[in-house]
């Protein structure tokens, strides 16, 4: 029985990764809106509109680093166009400089992560500190490789 199972999840996982590695601009999307989700949780942290909370602080920011991690891996040749990809065509003409924007955005969340310790940074002042250069590269990276759509 325990084999029956692990048989079948094990079928799940590699049928999701298929279906990741057919449709990158989805994946790519759902980790833009894991992004959004985690500055979302932020931004009304530090306006004040929610609780500080250390625990929320510190899952925000490893989200954020996760995404980061991720990210640069779903931008094959191929997936300029489709779905409703606003990925800039930038991406594909400059692909070193696109995959500098990646990196810088894995070392703020990076810094951000290992600010943060063991618990999440003790206050919203360092919460402040720690996340305010993470959430730089969202603009920074989307003025440049992304599509612009009003
Ligand atoms: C290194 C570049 C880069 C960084 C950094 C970046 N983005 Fe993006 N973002 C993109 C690109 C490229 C797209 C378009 C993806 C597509 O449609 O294929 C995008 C799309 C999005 C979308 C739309 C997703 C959808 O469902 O269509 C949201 C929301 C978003 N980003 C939020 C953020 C937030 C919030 C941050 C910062 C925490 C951030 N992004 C940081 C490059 C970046």
């Amino acid at each position: 029985m325990k084999k029956l199972i692990f048989a079948a999840s094990a079928l799940v996982l590699s049928v999701s990764l298929v279906a990741a590695a057919d449709d990158p601009i989805a994946v790519r999307q759902a980790l833009m809106e894991s992004n959004a989700a985690s500055a979302g949780v932020a931004a009304a942290m530090l306006k004040g509109e929610m609780d500080y909370s250390p625990v929320v602080a510190k899952a925000a920011i490893n989200a954020l680093h996760a995404t980061a991690l991720a990210f640069g891996d779903y931008f094959p040749e191929g997936s300029e166009t489709g779905g409703d990809t606003t990925a800039s065509p930038k991406i594909w003409e400059n692909m070193e400089g696109f995959q500098e924007a990646v990196t810088k955005f894995q070392t703020d969340s990076a810094a951000a992560a290992e600010a943060s310790g063991k618990d999440g940074p003790a206050d919203l002042e360092a919460f402040k500190a720690a996340i305010t250069p993470v959430l730089g590269n969202c603009r920074g990276c989307h003025e440049d490789f992304r599509i612009q759509r009003n």
